[in-house]
């Protein structure tokens, strides 16, 4: 298999040739009828994986708040990328470990589960992830869209958001990559009768504030309350309402919109949030999530305005502090992380806070502000605004 997916990585895969590998990835475990399980549509969303990625913790809520039922399965991180289900562990007593039977039933009775991919579904990608880490081929369009695709069909939901993130954090560097692949995934959905739409979002810089588990979810809480930063309430906003209009409440996407920003404006979103963290064994209480014990300010070194935030440093600066792994088998520290406080576009004066580093000790900690401070650029003019959703496909 690892000379399968080194031939692959040099000489790709042809149309035919992905949807047969993806449709024997999917049979090689099991695979769940959610749609006959809730007796609703049901509906899902996927990240290609990104830095300071925790969309879908703040989606789900705001649109299982709106009525419709939300049942994800989610991975873990590996390098400068961080898996929801990390994120979600950073929360004292929480299982991301249900059986399929408390996964539907928390899905039907309580609107919205998020959990770990059990070994039964999509067996294959597993082995395949793990022997395309270690030979270096991860990154290759058809392989990537095998893997997402299969886990998404096999895990059952009628319609998928998939946000393919582009630039420097995510695997495609290139919006012309980002659009191969979402084709791809699009095709692959449209084969096996899934409604399928491709948000192409920015990854030149890490989403949001914060990277880095319990930190991620203080975020997520705070956007809950409607006090998130504005790219990543943006994404979020735009996500959901992609999926209120692919549910079965028959809005369009202007009017899921407004209900998704009503659940957010009335507390709804927050209170499922709660109900949802509760449920599944957690303590929804952001005082209950781990702090570290050192915070340290990376200070600006002059005036300007900040031009770019290398994604890929500041989630590697992150995982050495951390909060992610180098192997498989390293353990997490959950308090750890960094807070981009000033994102492009800012202006900066000279000694202030650009960013803040969450570590264990103050030789990390020192290391890691080195290591934030050189991921910055800045420019003596306002850069070029851009939005975080670059384009939407499907
Ligand atoms: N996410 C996946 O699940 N698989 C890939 O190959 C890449 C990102």
């Amino acid at each position: 298999m690892a000379a399968f997916a080194m031939a692959v990585y040099f000489r790709g895969l042809d149309g035919a040739e992905t949807f047969a590998l993806t449709d024997a990835m999917i049979r090689s475990g099991e695979t769940i009828d959610l749609h006959a399980a809730i007796g609703r549509k049901v509906v899902d969303k996927h990240s290609t994986g990104g830095v300071g990625d925790k969309t879908s913790l703040a989606v789900g809520p705001i649109v299982a708040a709106c009525g419709v039922p939300f049942g994800k399965m989610s991975g873990r991180g590996l390098g400068h990328t961080g898996g929801t289900l990390d994120k979600l562990e950073s929360i004292p007593g929480f299982r991301v470990e249900l059986t399929t039977d408390e996964f539907l039933r928390q899905v039907r009775d309580g609107g919205l589960a998020i959990i770990g991919q059990g070994a039964t579904l999509v067996p294959a990608d597993k082995l395949l992830y793990g022997l395309r880490d270690v030979t270096a081929t991860v990154d290759n369009v058809s392989l990537i869209a095998a893997s997402i695709m299969s886990k998404k069909i096999a895990a059952g939901a009628d319609a998928i958001v998939l946000d393919v993130k582009v630039g420097d954090g995510a695997f495609m560097k290139t919006i012309e990559d980002a659009r191969e692949l979402a084709e791809m995934m699009l095709e692959l959905g449209r084969h096996a009768r899934r409604e399928v739409a491709c948000v192409l979002t920015d990854m030149d810089q890490p989403l949001g504030h914060a990277v880095g588990n319990a930190l991620e979810i203080r975020e997520t809480i705070a956007t809950l309350r409607g006090d998130g930063p504005p790219d990543f309430t943006e994404l979020v906003l735009a996500a959901s309402a992609h999926l209120l209009a692919f549910s079965d409440l028959g809005v369009d996407e202007a009017a899921g919109r407004q209900r998704a920003a009503a659940a957010v404006r009335d507390g709804s979103a927050l209170a499922m949030y709660e109900r949802w963290i509760a449920a599944q064994g957690g303590d929804p209480d952001e005082d209950a999530l781990p702090t570290a014990p050192v915070v340290l300010d990376v200070d600006a070194p002059g005036v300007g305005y900040v031009g770019a935030i290398g994604a890929v440093d500041v989630g590697m600066a992150a995982l050495r502090l951390g909060a992610g792994r180098h192997t498989k088998d390293d353990r997490i520290d959950h308090a750890v992380g960094v807070l981009c406080l000033k994102k492009r576009g800012d202006r900066v004066g000279a000694g202030e806070a650009l960013a803040q580093v969450h570590a264990h000790d103050d030789r990390s900690a020192a290391k890691a502000a080195e290591e934030v401070l050189a991921a910055y650029t800045f420019t003596d003019d306002v850069p070029p605004a851009t939005s975080i959703v670059l384009e939407t496909i499907g």
